[in-house]
């Protein structure tokens, strides 16, 4: 496991775009899941400004969405599809790069293609994820069976309470539809960020105790043999 501990946003942001954008490099061809959320905010948007200069391209990568919210009320506002539009405009929807969404579905029959279309690209080359407070990876809340593939499930009131702060419970979705932790431990690598309010128990939890607990399903990924983990280093002060 490579940990890179960085000082402040900038640093963080830079750091999780060295190790994205090294990987493209090596392998433009990449079959990769992004996450949502906070953390990656600066991350693309350093992508964003990297392929605008040139220096990074998706064009010849394969991206596949890592969880969508299910029954949400406002669908497609505040949608995890509608969150990659903003942030990953022109550098994923060129046109060029093949993007794999993952519907807002519970029919099995939508659920089963999603992982056949991993399978036909054989499997994740990267799997970039964020952890939430609680541990969870995509959507796969504590407890997630580490061989569980992608499928509908019930949204924590932590994770809605984190996710929709002060949003008037008619106003939020339910469940949710992610990408297994199968799919995520079977990357040929991962990378790990770690940022954010409220993440101090979290980074501790995966960098200083180690070991794996299936009450903290980012765990399973700390025995992976290429994991790189960028941590905000205020964190773990
Ligand atoms: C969300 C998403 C994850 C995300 C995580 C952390 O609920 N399902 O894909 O990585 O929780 O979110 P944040 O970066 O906003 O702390």
């Amino acid at each position: 496991m490579r940990v890179v501990r960085a000082r402040g946003p900038r640093a963080f942001d830079e750091a999780a775009l060295a190790a994205l954008a090294g990987a493209l490099r090596a392998r433009p061809t990449l079959a990769l899941t992004l996450p949502t959320g906070g953390t990656p905010r600066g991350l693309y948007r350093e992508l964003v400004a990297a392929h605008a200069r040139g220096e990074v391209s998706l064009e010849s990568a394969r991206v596949f969405m890592l969880d969508e919210y299910l029954d949400l009320p406002a669908y497609p506002a505040g949608s995890f599809a509608a969150y990659l539009r903003e942030h990953l405009g022109g550098v994923v929807f060129n046109g060029s790069t093949r993007f794999s969404a993952l519907a807002p579905s519970d029919d099995p029959a939508r659920l089963a293609a999603y992982d056949a279309a991993l399978d036909e690209a054989g499997g994740l080359d990267l799997a970039v994820v964020g952890v939430g407070r609680n541990g969870h990876v995509g959507f796969n809340e504590p407890g997630s069976p580490v061989g569980a593939r992608t499928r509908v499930v019930g949204l924590s009131e932590d994770t809605l309470e984190a996710n929709f702060p002060g949003v008037d419970p008619a106003r939020r979705p339910s469940r949710a539809v992610t990408m297994g932790l199968a799919d995520l431990v079977g990357a040929r690598a991962v990378l790990m960020l770690v940022a954010g309010e409220g993440k101090e128990g979290v980074a501790r939890r995966l960098l200083e105790e180690g070991g794996v607990d299936p009450a903290v399903p980012a765990t399973h990924l700390l025995s992976h043999r290429d994991l790189t983990v960028v941590v905000e280093a205020g964190l773990l002060a």
